[in-house]
Order: structure tokens, then sequence, then C-alpha cells
């Protein structure tokens, strides 16, 4: 157990800041989660980063004053955070008095020790990016190399840092620090796009503007912003004072910064450091961007996507998971919508979603939803033991390399693991004999444990999915005071617990397609030129390709006819103890009562599709000749809902 800072970027205050500046701070919000979930002692940091003279044109557009308007925007940045549950300590704005306080005394401080020194500058300035640039660094055309907009020539009197003082001793401390700047690709960039050519000392105060720190004694100036933004990790921790939180918590464990601010908190603020005395944080990690076909998202590209939107449409956690789980360790990651569907739909429902649902209700049929004792354990439970151990070790050492995204993939193995078991475990076959009670109660206790355990791995990621699950396992109470490697542990969970099952923690997605005719009465109409069905001249695949297919038996509850259509039946099957439905175009061949009690085929694992507005999830076997002759698919003598079909 140690101590843990952590600290985002300082926003710019924007009105709608999008999905990619939620990357940061959710990764941020996982990690910070995650320490405090190991016993570590947290300070999560975020706040905003509100003066520069970018602001003060747009107040003066919207006619209003500079604090007046980013007071209106940070109130929006608040409330994003909440939104997303963001689990920060403090929030730290530029604006406040305890910031600008101590940025005046740590430039005063620089300046009276010769670090700080007053000369004229001329230089290439990009307003949007509020960043300097040697002309050689510009592109073609005297354009920005960050964002590619024009840069301006400004030659005006200023404050100057010494950072070629430091450098040396920079790039000794860097080299000595192989963690310090990570990914390791970002370290190499940083040393030899702007260590090696040579540091140029850097213009840290402006006259052309006034919307930032005076500096205190010389206030036609302002503080030029990156000394005034950097700061901003220290000053939220009571510094200069040397309050308890700044002795407890600097140096922070980890700066997160997106990949274009990487070289500002890796050669500046490091200098800064230096100058002042102070220990360099441990790490500065430069992940990636969330970018879209086209390139990062960006309001002056228009292409930006709106988390508020994205989480009323599909749930905070849909949106916090796939943040998390698709964006790759420290590189850029695409956004579509499609994708994100795709996660929600097999990840987080099919998956984790259908393991709760179909634990929880073999435990209701066989058990009357009490989670029973465990008898003694077979091979089979020790391979979803060890599967939950391994999951647990790589969750460990995925969150201590920031890998964020294979912590999940490391949980979702044990979760993956658990369907599969059910699978072969077959509860519903043992609980059709009495003497394998037993070995039923094993089964469906290590059912609800990895479920349990699921939970709580989850936790740091996820910030409503592990309460609905315990709630769901009627464990709510159990789980609290349990150390982390305590209710990580197998085992933890106590049999004798009424379960309540609920509603689907993750339904399925229905992506807005045309609803696509599948069933079995879905015979196309044979071309001339094809060959007659009967010579089956077909691909051929491998049996690999042929087990991806989850062909199973169910067992027919329910049928109706579809209203307005001549062809379908809408059924309601119960595949091992879950129930769904499949819309199937046999109603010309069978009426509802004939399917009734039946057992039929499935593919059990066919994407779900609307037919005529409804649900299909799954879809049955029949056969069908030319002359238009239907015969559902039916297992020879009766075997059993649930079973494979191979
Ligand atoms: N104010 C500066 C940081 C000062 S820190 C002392 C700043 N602010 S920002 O609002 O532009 O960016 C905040 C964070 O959002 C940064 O980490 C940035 O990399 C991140 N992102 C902005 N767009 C992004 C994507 N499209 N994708 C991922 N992260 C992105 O920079």
């Amino acid at each position: 157990m140690g101590k843990y800072y952590i600290t985002t970027p300082i926003y710019y205050p924007s009105d709608n800041l999008h999905i990619g500046h939620a990357y940061t701070t959710v990764v941020a919000d996982a990690l910070a989660r995650y320490h405090r979930q190991i016993g570590d002692e947290v300070r999560f940091l975020t706040g905003t980063d509100e003066h520069g003279q970018k602001i003060q044109r747009r107040a003066e557009a919207a006619g209003i004053s500079p604090q007046e308007y980013v007071d209106r925007i940070v109130a929006n940045i608040r409330d994003l955070w909440l939104r997303f549950k963001i689990s920060n300590d403090d929030f730290i704005r530029t604006t406040e008095a305890r910031h600008e306080e101590a940025v005046q005394k740590i430039f005063e401080r620089l300046y009276q020790q010769g670090d700080i020194y007053k000369s004229e500058y001329e230089g290439w300035y990009c307003t949007p990016c509020e960043a300097f640039w040697m002309e050689r660094q510009l592109q073609e055309g005297n354009k920005c190399p960050d964002c590619g907009r024009d840069v301006e020539l400004v030659k005006e009197e200023s404050y100057f840092f010494k950072l070629s003082k430091y450098a040396d001793r920079l790039m000794k401390y860097i080299d000595e620090h192989p963690e310090f700047i990570q990914p390791i690709s970002r370290k190499n960039e940083m040393i030899n796009n702007f260590l090696k050519p040579g540091l140029e000392d850097l213009c840290v105060s402006r006259t052309t503007f006034d919307w930032g720190i005076k500096v205190p004694f010389d206030p036609k100036h302002v503080v030029y912003v990156w000394l005034d933004a950097l700061s901003n990790y220290i000053t939220a921790l009571g510094y200069p004072e040397e309050t308890e939180l700044f002795r407890k918590f600097w140096p922070a464990e980890l700066h997160l910064v997106g990949k274009e601010i990487v070289r500002f908190h890796t050669i500046i603020w490091p200098i800064i450091l230096m100058a002042l005395d102070l220990p360099l944080p441990k790490q500065v990690f430069g992940h990636g961007w969330v970018v879209l076909e086209g390139g990062k998202m960006s309001k002056s590209k228009g292409n930006v996507i709106d988390p508020v939107i994205l989480i009323e449409k599909y749930g905070l956690d849909a949106i916090r998971y796939y943040l998390l789980r698709e964006i790759p360790f420290g590189a850029d990651g695409f956004y579509s919508e499609e994708a994100l569907i795709s996660r929600i739909n097999q990840d987080l429902a099919n998956d984790l979603g259908n393991l709760l649902h179909r634990s929880l209700s073999m435990i209701e049929k066989f058990n009357g939803g009490v989670i029973p004792s465990p008898g003694s354990y077979q091979d089979l439970d020790r391979q979803l033991i060890k599967q939950a151990e391994e999951s647990v070790a790589e969750l460990r050492s995925a969150m201590e390399k920031l890998e964020v995204n294979q912590g999940l993939v490391a949980i979702f193995k044990v979760v993956s693991r658990a369907n599969k078991y059910i699978d072969e475990a077959a509860p519903w076959a043992l609980a059709k004999q009495p003497d394998q009670k037993e070995r039923l109660g094993t089964v469906l206790y290590a059912m609800a444990e990895t479920l349990r355990l699921a939970a709580a791995l989850l936790e740091p990621f996820l910030v409503e999915t592990p309460t609905k699950i315990r709630e769901q396992l009627g464990i709510g109470s159990q789980e609290s005071g349990m150390s982390y490697s305590e209710s990580v542990k197998w085992g933890g969970l106590k049999p004798g617990v009424q379960t309540k099952k609920g509603l689907p923690i993750f339904p399925r997605i229905e992506e807005e397609k045309p609803a696509v005719e599948s069933g079995a009465a879905k015979r196309p109409e044979p071309k001339k030129e094809e060959p007659k069905q009967a010579e089956t001249k077909s691909e051929q695949i491998s049996i690999e390709e042929f087990a991806k297919i989850d062909l199973r038996v169910a067992k027919v509850l329910a049928a109706e006819k579809v209203e307005g259509s001549d062809k379908l039946l809408k059924l309601r099957i119960s595949i091992a103890g879950v129930e769904r439905q499949i819309v199937a175009g046999i109603a010309q061949h069978y009426s509802d009562e004939q399917m009734v009690g039946k057992e039929i085929v499935v593919v059990a694992n066919l994407k779900p599709a609307k037919l005529r507005g409804l649900l299909s999830e799954g879809m049955l076997l029949a056969a069908s000749n030319d002359e238009g002759k239907l015969a559902v698919i039916r297992p020879e003598t009766e075997i059993g809902e649930g079973a494979k079909v191979k």
C-alpha cells in the first residue's frame, strides 16, 4: 500500500468537450479507482486551464467578461465529469486565488534566482494551440506543425525562462529514468526532436492581452500559459506552502496526458521543477488519440462526437467500457458507432450480461434462487478457478503497465470461460438426475462465484454494473469491508444467499438497419444458372469454421402468428434455462399449436435481427426443397433443451 497521485491535463474551457477529451479523464479515473481498490491512498486531480488570448477573444465575441465566459463553460465541464462519475478528489481552476497567488510566487522566485529574465521576443505564435514555434519547425506556408493553421509573427517585450540552462540535466535524468516518459516511442521523439537539436529559452509572459495572471513586479505582463497551466499540479496541493497534502503527495506518480502535450510535460515541466528544486513526477504517460475516419476529432474540423448524447443513448458503463477497451495501449484508436454497438452486444450483452442472466435463471429454476454450497471440485471446475486466478494476475500486471484495455481483456477471459463452463457442465442435465444434486450445487456455485469475482474486478472500469451484478446475486452487503485480495480470491461468496434476478443488465442494441429476412422460410428464388439445391455444390469450410456456429436444441414454450404477416411465427423458446424470442418464416407450414412443446434446433449465436419490428434472437433450422415444401429439423428423440448439435 502506498500513495498514488494521478492527474489529467487541465482542460481548456470549450463548449463541447468531445469523446476524445473524455478519454483522458476516463482512463485516469479507471487508474485512480483501481489504486483506491488495491488500498493505495489516492489523490486524483483534474481541472481547467482558463487563461490566454483565445479565451479573451471568445469572451469579447460573446460580449461578456472572460471570467463570466469561463464560469459558464467550466460548469458544463464539471457537469460532464459528474455524468461520467469521475472520482476526482480535487478540481483546480487556474482562475482560483489559490492557483494565481502560487503562480505569482513561483514566477517571482524564478526571477529572483535568475532563471527568468526580461528580453525581447520575436517568434511564430499559434493562437489556437497557444504555442510558439521556431521558423524551422513550421509547416510549409507558415502553418502550425500541430494543428496546421496559420501562425502569426509576434514581437514584444517578454520574460524568458532559461530552459537551456537545464537541458543537459534533463537529458541525463531522462537517460537514467527510463520509466519517466512512456510509452518509450514518445521518449525517443522528445530526445530526437526537441532535446538533441537544443532547447531555446521559453517565453513566459505576454503583453498583448491581459487575461492571465499578472507578473507581480511588472503587471503589464501576464504569465504565459504553460508556466501558469503546468504549475496546477503542485498549486492544487498547496505549493509553495509546506502543506500536508504537498508533503504527502508530491511527486506525482502519474501525469496522464494526450500525446500532443507530452512535449510540455516532459521538457518544460521538469525544468520548472528542477529550477524550483522539487522532485520530478515518476511518470508522464502520453496516450494516443481517439480518431475518426479522416483524422483527430477536433472542433475546428467539425467532426466531434458528443459524449453526453452517447451516454444518454447507450448508458454510462457502455461508453466507459468502449473507451477503456477499444483504444489500444498508448496508440490511436478509431471511434465508430458500429464498433461501440458491437462491443456492447458482444462483450457486455452476450458475454457478461448473458452470464448473469442465465446463471440466475438456473439458480432460480434448479435451486429455488438460493446460492448453493459447493461440493468437491472436479477438473472442469478447477480449470475455471485457474482462469479466475490468471485473470486477477493479468489484470494486475496490465494495470501496472497502464494497459487498461488489456486489463479488461483479462477480466473478460474469465467471463467467457464461465459461459463455456456452463455449456460443458450442463446444469440442466444434472438437474434431471437426483443423485447429481451435490454436483449441481458445485456448478451453480461456481457460476455465481465467477460473477461475484467479475464484479469486483470490473469495479475500476464500470461504475454501475458491479453494483447491479451484486444486487442480483443478493450479496450487496457481503462485499463491503473485504480487502482487495480477499474480494478477488475464489470462494468469497457465501452460500445460502437469496438471489434477486432482474432485467438483463445490458440489453442488446438492435442496429437500425433494414430488417434482414432471416429464418427458415427465407428461400432465395433459384436463379436459372444456379445449380439445383440437391447438387450441394457449395464452398467448402473447415471444421473450425463450422464450430463457430452454436447449434442448440431449444424447447418451444409458446408460439403465435405475427400480425400482418402470413409467413411469420413468433416463438418463445428456452435454451439451457434461458428464454428468448425468435421469429421464423414457417407460418405457412406449421400452426402455432403444432410448434408448442416441440424440441427444435436453433442457431444460438446468430446476431439478433428485427423482423417486422420484432426481435429475433436466433434462427431455427428447417429443410426446404424446390417444390416449396418445408420441414422443421428436430432431434430424433427428445434430448433436452440446451443440448449441443454437432
Ligand atoms: N490545457 C491543455 C493542457 C494543459 S495541462 C497542464 C490542453 N487542454 S485540452 O482541453 O486541449 O485537452 C485536454 C486533454 O484531452 C488532453 O490530454 C488531450 O490530449 C485530450 N484530447 C483532446 N482531444 C483528444 C482526442 N481526440 N483523443 C484523445 N485525447 C484527446 O491540452
